[in-house]
């Protein structure tokens, strides 16, 4: 072959948008994006929350309105975060029917009808005052068993406020078979479980403290994953989640964990997920601000990342923005 003219030319595939866009083979649709929402208890008026530009604590009335856009956006679900009034060491709110996330979920749904998946965060570190996610023993560790009898019964009141998809989050063994087994037996077999499979502990989850306004004693190191831990163990979260009933895996945070994404992806018998995590939303948001990144082409590109490392769903701080910027 001449050096100079080489027979092989990959650019040709390149070579205009028309050839581009006929070669592509990631797509991003707003179908499979999830916006996450925070309503706060007591709330007059929303409040931005200062590490995460452009997202808001809501009040009720921002709330449904924010959910009404996601209808009209496309967005395929919202994910629902509620910040109490009062919290205690068992995290006794999360088990009010009346409680801040249930009365969360009755607005959304009640504003969105079945236009949009409603989904709730089962966990307890927005309810508890040392902010972990679950209950502790007397000598202050997360007590896993006791938490899942806690996880149980908060699924079932989300339940039974109008949720489709029920997403434990804190990472506690056996937390998807418990719930199963309690929204079967209280009538729920139709309530879907979104399992945080392989949820790392993650210095990415920053603002999202903010966000709930958390205080969380020490760490998460004993129930979240070791960021240097063996891919092997978030292979095995996704199949303990999946033989207990899991409907959906996620993988969380995303952009820094594209690996695990696409290991699990490629094992898994369900829809995966990712969760485009706080700190990655504020990354950029920052960069974009200062002027050093093109906000919606850096956006678009995380997006479309995920997506190609086998995301079949994305939880998105952007989710609005990105689905408006695909439909236009
Ligand atoms: C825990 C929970 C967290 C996030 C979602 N659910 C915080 C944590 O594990 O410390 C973080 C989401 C984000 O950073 O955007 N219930």
């Amino acid at each position: 072959m001449n050096a100079q003219f080489p027979t092989a030319r990959p650019r040709r595939l390149r070579r205009n948008p028309a050839m581009r866009r006929f070669v592509r083979e990631t797509t991003l649709e707003p179908r499979q994006l999830v916006l996450p929402l925070f309503y706060k208890e007591g709330l007059r008026a929303p409040a931005p929350v200062a590490s995460m530009p452009g997202v808001l604590q809501c009040d009720l009335p921002t709330l449904r309105e924010l959910a009404r856009q996601a209808v009209a956006a496309h967005v395929g679900g919202v994910m629902l975060f509620a910040v109490p009034e009062v919290r205690d060491a068992h995290g006794s709110a999360a088990l009010d029917p009346d409680g801040a996330l249930s009365v969360a979920v009755r607005e959304v749904r009640d504003a969105v009808g079945d236009e949009v998946l409603v989904m709730a965060d089962v966990c307890l570190d927005e309810f508890t005052d040392h902010g972990h996610c679950g209950v502790l023993t007397a000598t202050g560790e997360v007590d896993n068993d006791a938490t899942l009898v806690r996880y149980a019964e908060m699924s079932v009141v989300l339940a039974e406020a109008g949720i489709d998809v029920a997403a434990p989050s804190g990472m506690m063994d056996g937390q998807v078979g418990v719930i199963r087994e309690a929204l079967d037996a209280a009538g729920h077999s139709e309530v879907a479980i979104l399992a945080y499979a392989a949820k790392y502990s993650s210095a990415f989850y920053g603002p999202f403290r903010d966000a709930v306004d958390s205080d969380l004693c020490g760490d998460r190191r004993t129930y979240q994953q070791d960021p240097c831990g063996a891919r092997r163990e978030a292979l095995r979260e996704a199949r303990l989640d999946i033989d207990e009933g899991a409907d959906f895996v996620m993988v969380k945070p995303a952009l820094p964990y594209l690996d695990v994404l696409s290991a699990v992806s490629s094992q898994s018998e369900v829809p995966v997920l990712a969760y485009q995590v706080s700190g990655e939303y504020s990354m950029v948001e920052a960069a974009a601000q200062a002027g050093w990144l093109d906000r919606r082409a850096a956006v678009l590109e995380t997006l479309t990342a995920i997506r190609r490392a086998g995301a079949d769903g994305i939880l998105t701080y952007w989710a609005l923005d990105a689905a408006r910027w695909l439909e236009s």
